[in-house]
């Protein structure tokens, strides 16, 4: 599909954040400057919206690897592992511990090896328009029938 714009992303940031439920993933492809973080922005200030709690500042994990934000009913973790060489380096953050039932938002997941259940990967491209962008979408486990009719 296309994302004709950012008030178009924004829409469907919200129609993805309306269907999450723990322990949920999301993996982000795409180059820089795609709109891996402008989605995940408006995923969190939405969610944050909804549950009237006040906005935060959403910023690119690229040096802290994660930043995590917490909601009545889960957790959301948003990592961004371009830093990360390795499958192994990547596995000991431990993202999939059993433990952890929060929601993941994954920028650059490339490394990761493990087999997730309920993923929904988004890979975002540049288009030829400014703010124009190419979007494949699929869906794995409970997101596998997942459709937008409003587009
Ligand atoms: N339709 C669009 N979708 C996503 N980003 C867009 C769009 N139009 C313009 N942009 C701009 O592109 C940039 C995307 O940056 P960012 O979200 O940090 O990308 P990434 O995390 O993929 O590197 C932002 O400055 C954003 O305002
Ligand atoms: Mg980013």
């Amino acid at each position: 599909m296309i994302i004709k714009s950012l008030e178009h992303l924004n829409f469907f940031s919200k129609k993805i954040a309306e269907n999450l439920l723990k322990p949920d993933c999301v993996l982000l492809f795409g180059e820089i400057g795609v709109g891996k973080t402008t989605f995940t922005r408006n995923l969190i200030n939405y969610l944050q919206k909804r549950e009237n709690i006040k906005l935060t500042e959403v910023l690119s994990p690229t040096f802290n690897l994660l930043y995590e934000y917490e909601f009545s009913a889960f957790k959301v973790m948003h990592y961004d592992l371009y830093r990360l060489k390795s499958v192994k380096e990547t596995r000991q953050l431990g993202i999939f511990n059993e433990k952890d039932s929060s929601i993941k938002i994954i920028e650059w997941p490339e490394l990761i090896k493990d087999n997730v259940a309920d993923k929904i990967e988004l890979k975002f491209s540049h288009s030829k328009k400014k703010d124009e962008r190419n979007l494949e979408i699929k869906g794995y486990g409970r997101w596998k029938n997942f459709k937008i009719d409003e587009l």
